[in-house]
């Protein structure tokens, strides 16, 4: 026998030896299932991008959100899909009382009080006949100080439609501020604001535009961060957390494992990430093939995530995986 005096595989003889000494572990309350709701269907309606995924309708969206908190899940995260007639230039359906967004958050709070985090997603894009997150100006550009007034306004509909947490992904400067202030004016100081903080533009986004029946010609590339950048990721965190954020994101996740364990360096508040639609769609795309396990590439990607240091993850797949946790 060669003598060895270190031998780092006796910590890998056996499952049981492993699970001992596994540094990370993922567990259901860590994370948070995103969810489609669209108005005008009676039935729940596939999205082919995205394999297991629904649009649903009111009565599905309250059932899914029960299923949440049978399994334990940390968070649902509500996304609205309006037919295309309550689309329009400001995105006025945005925080129209009976917009669908409203309403379905409304209903999803009803049904589960406080036992699961109800969290809205705060942009413009699915209620704009354009597509883009934030009103634009007379040259066609997305108008900063001008979609803040909208975002203020989606963030009290939203907070007096029950949501405990208000996802602001719009990625428009200021906008945590000035959410933050509109909520305490109107009395909401214990409403959560969720500042997705280094969100980068992806061709990974593709299935969500499916998913929301996006109107979006063109991309984000003014408003939402370059990938190649990781100081302004440390900039856009830095300047969230100064105006009040309650918890940063980064998204998407896995491409940027980078950001979150630098989000999770810097930051006092607890971080996120979000696993989206296209990280979602790759793997399953990969395993229909059978080029891949499925259900271990998800297993895995959720496992990086929390390695990095994200202590909620948005996935997809929150359902799919909490029962094996
Ligand atoms: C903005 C928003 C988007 C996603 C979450 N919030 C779309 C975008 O930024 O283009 C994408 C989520 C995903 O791809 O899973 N409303």
């Amino acid at each position: 026998m060669t003598r060895l005096s270190h031998r780092p595989r006796r910590l890998r003889q056996s499952a049981a030896v492993r699970r001992l000494v596994a540094e990370t572990r993922l567990h259901p309350a860590d994370l948070v299932l995103p969810v489609f709701v669209r108005e005008g269907i009676d039935a729940p309606e596939p999205i082919e991008a995205m394999p297991g995924v629904v649009q649903h309708t009111l009565d599905s969206l309250v059932e899914e959100a029960r299923r949440c908190v049978e399994a334990g899940l940390g968070g649902i995260m509500v996304f609205g899909v309006p037919t295309d007639d309550h689309k329009d230039a400001v995105g006025s359906h945005a925080d129209a009382a009976d917009g669908i967004l409203n309403v379905a958050l409304r209903a999803v709070r009803d049904a589960v009080g406080d036992d699961l985090v109800v969290m809205s997603d705060l942009c413009l894009d699915e209620f704009t006949d354009h597509g883009h997150c934030g009103v634009l100006d007379d040259e066609g550009r997305v108008d900063n100080d001008a979609t803040l007034e909208r975002y203020a306004a989606m963030g009290l509909a939203q907070a007096r439609a029950g949501a405990h947490v208000l996802g602001l992904s719009g990625m428009m400067d200021g906008q945590v501020g000035y959410v933050r202030e509109a909520l305490d004016e109107a009395g909401f100081t214990d409403t959560i604001v969720l500042a997705y903080a280094a969100k980068y533009t992806s061709a990974l986004y593709g299935p969500f535009r499916e998913a929301v029946q996006s109107s979006l010609q063109g991309d984000r590339a003014t408003y939402q961060q370059d990938p190649a950048n990781a100081v302004e990721a440390q900039r856009e965190i830095e300047l969230d957390l100064a105006e009040g954020a309650d918890m940063v994101m980064v998204k998407p996740a896995q491409p940027h494992l980078d950001i979150i364990a630098l989000a999770a360096e810097i930051s006092t508040v607890p971080v996120a990430a979000y696993q989206i639609s296209g990280e979602y769609a790759q793997i399953k795309a990969a395993a229909e093939r059978g080029w891949i396990d499925g259900d271990r590439a998800v297993m895995e990607s959720l496992l990086h995530i929390k390695r990095a240091g994200a202590q909620v993850i948005l996935t997809y797949s929150a359902l799919d995986v909490a029962p094996h946790l």
